[in-house]
Formats: structure tokens, C-alpha cells, sequence
């Protein structure tokens, strides 16, 4: 099987995402804010739509231990492979790997199996008008996996197995995915926007 489209690759070692280990600023990210993380409390995740990694990366990188699930066979080998190479990298990317487990299948039958407290939901949405902005590598990874036409199916079989919540991150100007329930509160960024449904 051709592993790549084009040159995209997973990259946990380098660019943006080693950018943002070094200077990212820590549980004050609104990811993490989002899924929970603060001083004396980590909860453990899953990230349903585990794609290039990255938010499953930085989660783990505070010290989470991070399930992630992929449904897409190319995509769970190209994350795979950038795991193996960060693992080989050693020393903190090792360590940050040894938090993260990569599981292969559709969250919404694996998830039953799983007692996960926080649960991330990240799917990919209709593409934008102004798709010029859209940047390469999420049209790459687009062209692999489509869209996520079954967010809402997701979010209703996430919020009956979390314990504690289950966060959708979404473009922050779209409305919301029709069909499910009102989310408990949102933390808004500039361009993504996590809406938080707090359980239990
Ligand atoms: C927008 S990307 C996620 C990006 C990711 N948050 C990151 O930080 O790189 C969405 C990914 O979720 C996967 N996905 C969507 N729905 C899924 C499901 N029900 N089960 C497993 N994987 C799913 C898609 O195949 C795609 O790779």
C-alpha cells in the first residue's frame, strides 16, 4: 500500500508540533484546559480521531495518557511510523510516545470496550469556502479520509461511554453539528473552538 499522499508525513520531532512542545505554554492551552488537564488532576483520554496525532501529542506531552483511535488504514500507518521515529529519537519524545497507545478501528465500536473520563472528538468538517486557506496538510489528510459525515453518531456514542466529558473541537464560526445535544460551555480560540459536555 502507497503509505503517503504526497510528502505528508507524521512528524513529532520537528516543525510545528516540536515547536509547540518547547513553547507551546503548557496546561494554559485551551486544548487541555478543555480536556481537563490542571495541576493535580490528569485524567486519562481518548482521542477518537486520532488523524496526524498532534493533539493526542501535546496531551501526552502534559503528562496524559492518551488512547487514540484511527479508522483510516493509511492514516494509522503513517502515525504509526511517526511514533516509531520518535520513539527512536529517544530521550522526552520517547518518553511522551510511551503515553500514547494507537489503536485501529471506528471509535464507535471500540469505544464500549474502553472506561476512558475524557473523550476527544476532533472530525474533520465540510471543507470551507475560502479553501485557499485551508492548509496543505489538512486537505492532504482530506484526501485520504474524506469527511467525518458521522460526527453526531460519534458524539452520541462518546457521550454515553465517558465518565467525566467529551469535547468536540470544531471551526469556531461553524454552527453546531444538527443532532446533538447542547454542550455544557465552549472555549473559544481564533479559529477552533472546543465545545466541552461535561457528564456524570
Ligand atoms: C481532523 S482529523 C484529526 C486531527 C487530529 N486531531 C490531530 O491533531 O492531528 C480526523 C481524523 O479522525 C479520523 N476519524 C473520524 N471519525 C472516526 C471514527 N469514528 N473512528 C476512528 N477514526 C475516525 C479520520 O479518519 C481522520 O484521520
Amino acid at each position: 500500500m502507497k503509505l503517503s499522499v504526497g510528502d505528508l508525513r507524521v512528524d513529532f520531532v520537528s516543525g510545528a508540533v516540536a515547536h509547540r512542545l518547547r513553547f507551546g505554554g503548557g496546561r494554559g492551552q485551551a486544548l487541555a484546559k478543555a480536556m481537563g488537564l490542571r495541576a493535580g488532576k490528569t485524567p486519562m483520554i481518548i482521542d477518537t480521531t486520532a488523524g496526524l496525532g498532534r493533539d493526542s501529542f501535546l496531551l501526552a506531552s502534559l503528562g496524559a495518557k492518551v488512547i487514540m483511535i484511527e479508522r483510516s488504514e493509511k492514516m494509522h500507518l503513517l502515525l504509526a511510523q511517526g511514533m516509531k521515529r520518535a520513539v527512536k529519537e529517544g530521550g522526552e519524545f520517547r518518553e511522551i510516545i510511551g503515553r500514547m497507545t494507537l489503536l485501529k478501528g471506528d471509535a464507535k465500536d471500540l469505544l464500549a470496550g474502553l472506561s476512558p473520563e475524557a473523550i476527544l472528538i476532533d472530525p474533520m468538517h465540510p471543507p470551507r469556502n475560502n479553501s485557499a486557506l485551508v492548509k496543505r496538510e489538512l486537505r492532504q489528510v482530506r484526501e485520504i479520509v474524506g469527511t467525518d459525515d458521522d460526527a453526531a453518531d460519534l458524539v452520541r456514542v462518546a457521550l454515553k461511554h465517558a465518565g467525566n466529558r467529551v469535547v468536540l473541537k470544531w471551526p469556531a464560526k461553524a454552527e453546531p453539528i444538527p443532532g446533538i445535544q447542547a454542550c455544557s460551555h465552549q472555549i473559544i480560540g481564533k479559529s477552533t473552538r472546543y465545545d466541552v459536555f461535561m457528564l456524570g
